[in-house]
């Protein structure tokens, strides 16, 4: 079966484009997988000088598949993909940019913490709703998003799973600009052509001296660990079956 994830190096671009848009580009493992190859070989690869991430139809990505979450916490994980996206990021040291339209919902948004342009807009809608979801933050999404938004602005994303608009986003530092919906992939693609005409070490150089890959994926590490132990946990298999069912979750009889 195809793996809904497209990629095409053009001039020194990567573009990685989550192609499922029946399914808001919700992430399954093996999405993540493709997205983790494609990281590895960047990584080392010369003719890769930049990274732009994207998603077809209307929406960047709806986070991980919830079909994945409920397989894992009922004993049967999908894969362990996802870990190997997230230590790609934190050690990826050529740029990452991002165009965003509709929704980014949990890693969906915190991925984007982990670029350095981001291209968002005005009406999309990036939300990190772990608490909803009895989860936890991951993409070292608990140290960056207050370290980028503030700690209340970053408290309430994480615990209310406050929606925040693509406009609130740019003004907020979770963006570079918000443009209208029909603009965002050609801004960004414009960025992303402009960086790979940079010199490739004095990027590497500077991105490597602006962020520490090792702490990041030490942090993300702790992350993995929260996130894992709440997945089995009954409050989450509550949220996952409220999710399926279409309904908000009842957390009143969970101890
Ligand atoms: N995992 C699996 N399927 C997902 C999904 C996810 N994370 N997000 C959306 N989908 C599916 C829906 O179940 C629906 O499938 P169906 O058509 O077979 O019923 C389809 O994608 C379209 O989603 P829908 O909810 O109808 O679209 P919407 O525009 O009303 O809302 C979202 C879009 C993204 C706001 C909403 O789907 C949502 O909240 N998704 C869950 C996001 C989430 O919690 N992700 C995990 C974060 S850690």
């Amino acid at each position: 079966m195809t793996v809904p994830v497209t990629t095409e190096l053009a001039a020194g671009v990567l573009t990685i484009s989550f192609a499922r848009p029946e399914k808001k580009n919700a992430l399954t493992d093996a999405m993540y997988g493709v997205v983790a190859d494609a990281l590895e070989d960047a990584m080392t690869n010369e003719a890769v000088r930049v990274v732009l991430f994207r998603g077809e139809g209307d929406s960047f990505s709806a986070g991980n598949d919830i079909g994945d979450f409920v397989a894992a916490a009922m004993g049967n994980p999908a894969g362990m993909n996802v870990f190997r996206v997230l230590k790609g990021l934190a050690h990826f040291d050529k740029p990452i940019v991002a165009a965003v339209k509709g929704s980014a919902v949990g890693i969906g948004t915190t991925m984007l913490l982990n670029a350095d342009m981001v291209f968002v807009a005005e009406d999309a809608r990036l939300s990190t709703p772990f608490v909803n979801l009895a989860l936890a933050p991951e993409a070292a999404s608990s140290i960056l998003l207050p370290a980028r938004i503030g700690h209340v602005r970053a408290f309430s994303m994480f615990a209310l799973g406050e929606v925040v608009s693509g406009k609130d986003a740019a003004a907020w530092g979770l963006a570079n600009k918000a443009l209208p919906a029909g603009e965002v992939d050609s801004a960004a693609a414009h960025a992303a052509a402009e960086l790979a005409k940079r010199a490739p070490k004095s990027l590497q150089l500077t991105k490597r001296l602006m962020r520490d890959g090792a702490a990041l994926w030490a942090h993300m590490e702790e992350e993995n660990k929260a996130f894992g132990g709440q997945l089995s946990s009954p409050e989450a298999r509550e949220a996952f079956t409220a999710f399926a069912e279409r309904r908000a979750p009842d957390f009143s009889k969970v101890s």
